[in-house]
Formats: C-alpha cells, structure tokens, sequence
C-alpha cells in the first residue's frame, strides 16, 4: 500500500509484458528479406487501430508494400533522392540545439562505431545514410499520412500510431523502424502511390524480420533519467 492507500502497482503479467514490449524494441536497421505473412501485418494493424486519438478522428491512412511493390518503390527512391531536394509535408526540426544536439550526436556515433565508420567520415556516414532510403533492406514499408485539415494534432494522433504499429510488431517478432527520412522525399511518395494532396506524409516504417547477424542491430540507444524530464508540482 502507498500512503493514498491506493495499492502500489506489482509486477503484473500486463506490465512485465509492457515492459518487455518497450525495452526489446529497437530501431531495426538491417532485415533479412522474407516477407511477413499477411496475416501477420493484419494482426499488427488491427492492434494498432486501438490508438487514441482526438476527437477519435483516427486521421491516419496506411500504405503498404510487399513483394515487388516495395521493390518498384525503394528502387524508384534511391534513383528520386540522388537527384531532388529535400521536401517535406511537415517541417524537420529547424535545429538541434543542448542536449538535444548531444542526444542526436550520442546515437549518430553508436550507429557509425557499430559499423565502423570513423568519427568525421562523411563519405561514409552519407553512405549509411543513403540505406534509409533502401529501406534497409526490409521487404516491406508502411507510409503513414494524415489529413492536413487536421493540422499538428493529426499528426501528433499518427505518432501514437506509429508507436502502437511498432509495439504490435515486436509483441509478433517482427522488427521495425520509424523513418522520418523518407518523408522528405513526400513529392515521390505522394506520385508513387497516387496520394491525395490533402494527405500529409507524417513518417514510413519499414518493417520485416531482423537480420540479428548485423552488428548494426546490436548498439542499443540511452534515455534520459526520469527526473531530467520530469517536474513535480506538489503545493
Ligand atoms: C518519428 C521518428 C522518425 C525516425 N526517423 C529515422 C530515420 O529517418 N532514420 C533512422 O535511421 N532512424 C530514424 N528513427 C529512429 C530513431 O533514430 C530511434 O528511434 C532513436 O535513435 C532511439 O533508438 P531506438 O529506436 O533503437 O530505441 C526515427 C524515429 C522516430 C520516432
């Protein structure tokens, strides 16, 4: 018991199973190439449509590739990005500035180390970089948009549902990885699946089984402490 008297929360199956969930989830950034099962992606959207949303608008659309579909658009990717600007629906942060620059840096440099590119390489961090939009190899990607009389809440309801879409995938074994990358090449992506310009691309997530052998798979990201986040109000 807590002094409200409420009882203090246990080690519930739920919460050990949440836990799990949110600490073996990782950024997956190289996959083996068998498809998932459509069954499986079924599961995962079905999940994933239990998000909250405002008002309940559940404002997000998703586009999915397989088989040669994802193959017709990771080709056509490359080929648009070596060759256009970047260009988003929404726009990338301005800057990054404290600790949110330390952040950024802090996982930029446990990616290269884990692929062994050297500090300051910049032909080979463009290199990495450029396998964003090879989607890594997975088999499969996701594009979620939103409706742009929706505004940032639509989008923030999206975000929600890339995080629920992830956690369904790693509760069925499937690996995943949000990508903002992509929506910076949003004119492609709205030609190549004939989006409505009313439609604002939020994010991709690529997604398929990991290919565990990858050392680019093995770093694992910080988080702040709880109490760097976090601010009491009591009186
Ligand atoms: C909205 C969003 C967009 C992201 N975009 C990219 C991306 O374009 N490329 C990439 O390699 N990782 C991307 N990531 C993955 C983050 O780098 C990753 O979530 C973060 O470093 C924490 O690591 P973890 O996912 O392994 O826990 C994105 C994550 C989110 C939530």
């Amino acid at each position: 018991m807590t002094d409200t008297g409420i009882a203090a929360p246990d080690t519930s199956s739920a919460e050990r199973i949440l836990a799990t969930l949110l600490h073996e989830r990782i950024s997956c950034r190289a996959f083996l190439p068998h498809q998932v099962p459509r069954q499986v992606i079924a599961r995962i959207l079905e999940l994933a449509q239990q998000t909250p949303s405002w008002c309940n608008t559940q404002p997000w659309q998703v586009t999915i590739t397989e088989g040669e579909g994802t193959e017709r658009f990771r080709t056509g990717l490359a080929e648009y990005v070596r060759s256009h600007p970047q260009e988003s629906d929404f726009d990338f942060p301005r800057e990054y500035q404290g600790e949110h620059k330390l952040r950024r840096r802090e996982c930029a440099m446990q990616l290269y180390s884990s692929v062994g590119i050297a500090p300051g390489d910049r032909a080979a961090s463009a290199e990495q970089t450029m396998k964003n939009f090879d989607l890594f190899g997975a088999p499969h990607v996701a594009i979620v948009t939103t409706h742009e009389a929706l505004g940032t809440y639509g989008a923030v309801d999206c975000g929600l549902y890339v995080d629920s879409f992830l956690l369904a995938a790693q509760s069925l074994g499937v690996a995943t990885i949000p990508q903002a990358a992509l929506a910076g090449s949003s004119r492609y992506i709205h030609d190549f699946f004939s989006l409505s310009e009313e439609r604002k691309v939020v994010c991709a997530i690529s997604f398929g089984y990991a290919d565990t052998e990858n050392p680019v798979n093995r770093f694992r990201t910080s988080r702040e402490s709880v109490d760097n986040v976090v601010e009491w109000v009591s009186q």
